[in-house]
């Protein structure tokens, strides 16, 4: 299981406060197990590992069996919550590379998490020829990003195709019953995967929302839930063997001494969109009522050639989070050179893996020095196991750190606002008022 180590914070914050603070977390863990607080019936992913709905599991495996067979690439059209899990466990496990890759599974393309043309015909450009199918993923049915991108591609399938064959090419996953998408999925025909109720965007990654697009890049999605399964039991723990206590209790006691930013960072490029998917999860859960920690992540050891400077010395609001993995998937050894010209045979025999932990300690203690306080969350490997571990750790405990500072962490009231105003812009029925006085201002 994933281990969070609270070695660094100790110069920044007494054993009292901490305890303090352990208290507010006990209470929130009562909140959020028991359902108690608000948001309460949006926690249904805290029993995902063990009750998932084992019917569309095999569904899930089947869709992706198919979609291996009949095309090349897989679009995967959706944003936020709808778009970040998939890719960032995609990554995790396969690496950013993975459509470069040669592997037996259709590359994965990303679309509707932007309205740029640019990106619009890159995918199509990338595509080319080859046979293709689209995931869309919408929880609402509406947003307006994966609509535009969906009926882009769903024309370009059409013209292909032709609209029954497009139609068995269709994905959809939605509402069990509400929107427009599972309404045309219903009209149309589309084998539909359901974001169940009580599961918010965010916090869908191990539904079918990410588990689709993963099944067909490949990855076990049962060894997935089997770690998150067994972090479900790791969090289920009320005391300090919870690893979820011991980072929500840290990052908040930072947070009342005002490290107010964030930063979580990772040596390996894999879990880039980890970072990616962890800012979600956290931005939209804490930032509400002018409260909350600000997500930000950085990769490493690239990012220390470009933000190392204000890491180090700059503002000093910053508290560091590190995800370190114990053993590498496939070590690279430094070979011996006779004549030593790069003077870098003091690391000849050691393997990458090894020198990168070393780069991690190093920086650590330098940061800490430099007023930053550190957390490390060590994790074992980049497998699906370690994947599914760290989603659950995450999200539990984002919703124990959410009620601890006391705001509502599975609601998003402030994505709403620039929804209306694009809407309104673009001329959308029933936002008529809206545009008149938004266009007054600009
Ligand atoms: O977490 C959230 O609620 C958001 O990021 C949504 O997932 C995102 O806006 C996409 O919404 P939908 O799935 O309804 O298209």
């Amino acid at each position: 299981m994933v281990n969070v180590l609270l070695n660094g914070i100790r110069g920044f914050v007494t054993e009292d406060e901490l305890n303090a603070v352990y208290k507010r977390i006990e209470a929130a863990h009562e909140t959020l197990a028991g359902r108690k607080g608000a948001g309460g019936e949006f926690t249904g992913w805290l029993d995902l590992p063990r009750d998932y709905d084992r019917e569309e599991l095999e569904r899930i495996k089947a869709a992706a069996k198919r979609i291996g067979g009949d095309s090349e690439v897989l679009v995967v059209i959706g944003i936020g919550g709808s778009y970040l899990g998939a890719r960032a466990a995609i990554e995790f496990v396969l690496s950013p590379f993975h459509n470069q890759k040669k592997r037996a599974a259709p590359d994965i393309l990303f679309a509707g998490n932007n309205i740029s043309a640019s990106y619009v015909n890159d995918i199509l450009e990338i595509i080319g020829g080859r046979d293709f199918s689209v995931n869309v993923i919408s929880k609402s049915g509406t947003t307006t990003e994966p609509a535009v991108a969906f009926r882009l591609f769903k024309a370009e399938l059409e013209k292909r195709y032709g609209a029954e064959k497009a139609a068995k090419r269709i994905y959809a996953t939605t509402d069990r019953e509400r929107g427009v998408l599972k309404r045309v999925a219903d009209a149309e025909g589309y084998e539909t995967f359901v974001v169940p109720d009580d599961i918010g965007g965010r916090f869908s990654v191990l539904t079918a929302v990410g588990l689709l697009p993963c099944a067909a890049a490949g990855l076990d999605v049962d060894a997935m839930l089997s770690g998150a399964l067994e972090a479900m039991g790791a969090c289920a723990e009320k005391d300090r063997t919870n690893p979820a206590w011991n980072y929500a209790a840290a990052r908040n006691a930072l947070y009342d001494k005002g490290y107010h930013v964030e930063v979580l960072g990772c040596y390996e490029p894999n879990f880039r969109f980890m970072g990616e998917w962890w800012k979600q999860l956290y931005g939209e859960s804490e930032g509400k009522q002018h409260k909350g920690i600000f997500p930000a992540s950085v990769e490493l050891t690239a990012d220390l050639h470009s933000m190392g400077q204000y890491l180090q010395d700059g503002g000093r609001f910053l508290q560091e989070t590190v995800v370190t993995f114990e053993r590498p998937v496939n070590d690279v050894m430094i070979p011996a050179q006779e004549n030593d010209g790069d003077g870098l045979n003091f690391l000849a025999g050691q393997g990458l893996h090894g020198i990168n932990r070393q780069a991690f300690r190093g920086t650590m203690l330098a940061h800490i020095d430099g007023g930053v306080p550190n957390i490390e969350i060590a994790a074992d490997t980049l497998c699906e196991r370690t994947l599914g571990q760290l989603i659950y750790f995450f999200e539990f405990a984002c919703g124990v750190s959410g009620y601890a500072l006391g705001v509502n962490p599975f609601d998003q009231p402030g994505v709403e606002d620039y929804k209306r105003n694009m809407f309104a812009l673009l001329g959308k029925k029933g936002y008529e008022d809206r545009r008149e006085e938004l266009l007054k201002r600009l």
